[in-house]
């Protein structure tokens, strides 16, 4: 905490901010802080499960609990297996690019509706230096099914519209955060099309704190043979599920 400017900011982000910024420069960067702005855009980058990660205002800042969901899929799967993972609404790529530097002889495939985050995403793999990875503009509701992949992997927007989520998530694009049904439309899309795409045979989510038993509905609904299990993240909150299909 930096008590000397009365804002709410750790003492390594502070020293990152001091680097980027001087003099009058930097007490603009404080103001902006101080009245909500992430830091994180502010330094520029952030570091996700020990990568360093570019950001921008037109990606969402990847979130430390995300990275439970990538060693959710380092435990599930065998990391020589050679397989095509779909990482939708890949955002800054951070999940990509963990996935591709975990799972060598498998290709990740990150798609984004925004061409602003893809062109974030294709910086964070140069940075990098991952070359299984690719990254592709394109909107999930235009994908008909997910024909030549394994295992699928999202973290969508899943706050319901009429969610108020506070002043933290103001700066970050809001097509990123917000999802109708409730917050499920991305779930019951994917599971959907997920029933139609033969080769599937893992689906990985993380989800929001009050949507396991709706997301496991629409397994019952839309899936035959599967096994579908649930995890918490440290605030002890259901966050994240995991769909085997048996095959
Ligand atoms: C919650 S963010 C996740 C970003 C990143 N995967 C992460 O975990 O930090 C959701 C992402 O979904 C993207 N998105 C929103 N609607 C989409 C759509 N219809 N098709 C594909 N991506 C979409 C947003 O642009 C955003 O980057």
């Amino acid at each position: 905490m930096n008590h000397l400017n009365n804002i709410n900011l750790g003492e390594a982000d502070y020293n990152e901010l001091k680097k980027k910024y001087q003099g009058e420069n930097l007490d603009i960067a404080l103001n902006k802080i101080k009245e909500g702005y992430p830091v994180q855009y502010l330094i520029g980058n952030v570091n996700f499960y020990g990568n360093i990660i570019k950001v921008s205002e037109s990606v969402l800042i990847p979130r430390y609990e995300t990275e439970f969901l990538v060693d959710l899929i380092k435990k599930s799967i065998n990391n020589n297996e050679s397989l095509k993972i779909l990482d939708i609404g890949t955002g800054s790529g951070c999940i990509s690019i963990s996935l591709a530097k975990i799972f060598i002889n498998s290709q990740i495939t990150g798609i984004d509706i925004s061409s602003d985050a893809i062109s974030i995403a294709n910086k964070n793999k140069e940075l990098n230096k991952v070359l299984n990875v690719e990254f592709v503009n394109k909107d999930l509701f235009t994908i008909d099914k997910f024909e030549d992949f394994d295992v699928i992997v999202s973290n969508p927007p899943y706050v319901s519209l009429t969610e108020d989520v506070g002043i933290e998530t103001k700066y970050e694009p809001q097509n990123a955060i917000f999802a109708d049904n409730n917050g499920l439309i991305f779930y019951e899309d994917i599971i959907k099309k997920v029933s139609v795409s033969p080769r599937v045979k893992h689906i990985f989510f993380e989800i929001g704190m009050n949507q396991k038993e709706e997301i496991e509905n629409l397994c019952n609904i839309y899936l035959k043979d599967y096994n579908v299990s649930s995890y918490k993240d440290l605030a002890g909150k259901n966050r994240y599920i995991h769909i085997i299909l048996n095959k």
